[in-house]
């Protein structure tokens, strides 16, 4: 992979095919196949006559050492030019180190893994597509909660760095982070070891930073980015070192305490809060008015009078 090409054209300016030969030491055709790989990656090289090669809007490349930096918390830290995915990553690297706590950080996936089977789109050096590793005892009953507790982390950091604007994050229940009623980031938790005892879950983040219309087809939902909502591009490293202490320190409160350090948070950031939704699981639908969620992280729907709780799982939610 070409990221010393990529680092010359990260300024969004004009460069030469000769200058760019002279600057990586090699040729001017090299310099050309090396431009052709970053657009099969998606990026869009614009070449002028006479001016040379730019990367329209500049570009941020993950910094390795400032990452390390904020991830004091954890015992490995590994960023990935191109993966499948670092949820599969570190599901398989958990198994031989099950103790450890890891990050797996990636410019572009080709196989993300969303929830319910979904494909996470991931174009290269556009998002955040991070994934971490973190063990639990008291197996899969431990972990209730913990995507909401996620979910709260994101939409709290996003808020205090203003990186929406002054946009209003909210949650909608298990794990979107939604702005303007689109999906701005997601959340997968996959989870291995003893359902009953020790185990670890890896945590998988999406989140949509500096995306364009452009730069995607075929998300079958509404989304937004943080560049969408705040008309900002914003540093992607910048981001992530500001997430990764927070969720540490979520983790660690959450391990002692379990959802109920988060719940009034997370009931202040509900998208539904009091609204007519339905709840549904392949063909069946339930309708009610959703009442926050209990202190184990399940949600409440009031239906005829009565309140009924919901726990995780395929379920999927929505305005009525
Ligand atoms: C969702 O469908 O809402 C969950 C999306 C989770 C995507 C992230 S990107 C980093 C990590 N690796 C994956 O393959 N998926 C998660």
């Amino acid at each position: 992979m070409s990221s010393t090409l990529l680092s010359i054209l990260a300024d969004g300016e004009y460069h030469s095919g000769e200058a760019l030969g002279e600057a990586l030491g090699i040729s001017r055709a090299a310099v050309w196949k090396q431009l052709q790989k970053l657009e099969a990656l998606g990026l869009a090289v614009d070449s002028v006559k006479g001016k040379g090669y730019c990367l329209k809007g500049g570009f941020d490349l993950l910094d390795a050492s400032a990452l390390s930096a904020a991830a004091s918390a954890f015992d490995s830290v590994e960023i990935f030019d191109d993966i499948d995915s670092t949820n599969a990553y570190l599901m398989q690297q958990a198994q031989a180190k099950p103790e450890a706590r890891m990050l797996a950080v990636a410019e572009r996936q080709s196989a993300g893994r969303g929830r319910r089977g979904r494909v996470w789109q991931s174009p290269y050096g556009k998002n955040l597509y991070f994934s971490l590793s973190w063990p639990f005892s008291g197996g899969a009953a431990a972990l209730e909660g913990l995507s909401l507790a996620v979910g709260v982390v994101l939409a709290e950091v996003i808020a205090e760095q203003g990186l929406a604007g002054d946009k209003r994050i909210a949650l909608k229940w298990p794990n979107d982070v939604l702005c303007e009623g689109k999906k701005l980031a997601g959340i997968l938790l996959e989870m291995q070891g003893d359902a009953a005892g020790d185990c670890q879950v890896v945590i998988g983040i999406g989140l949509n930073v500096n995306m364009s219309p452009g730069d995607v087809e075929g998300i079958d939902q509404p989304w937004t980015s943080l560049y969408a909502l705040s008309g900002a591009r914003q540093q992607r490293t910048m981001v992530l070192a500001s997430l990764l202490p927070r969720l540490a320190a979520m983790l660690q409160d959450f391990s002692r305490e379990g959802f109920a350090v988060v719940r009034a948070r997370w009931q202040g950031l509900d998208a539904f809060a009091g609204q007519h939704v339905v709840l549904s699981q392949g063909e069946n639908m339930i309708f009610g008015t959703a009442a926050g969620v209990d202190e184990r992280g399940a949600l409440l729907l009031d239906i005829d009078g009565s309140t009924r709780s919901f726990h995780g799982g395929e379920l999927s939610l929505r305005l009525a």
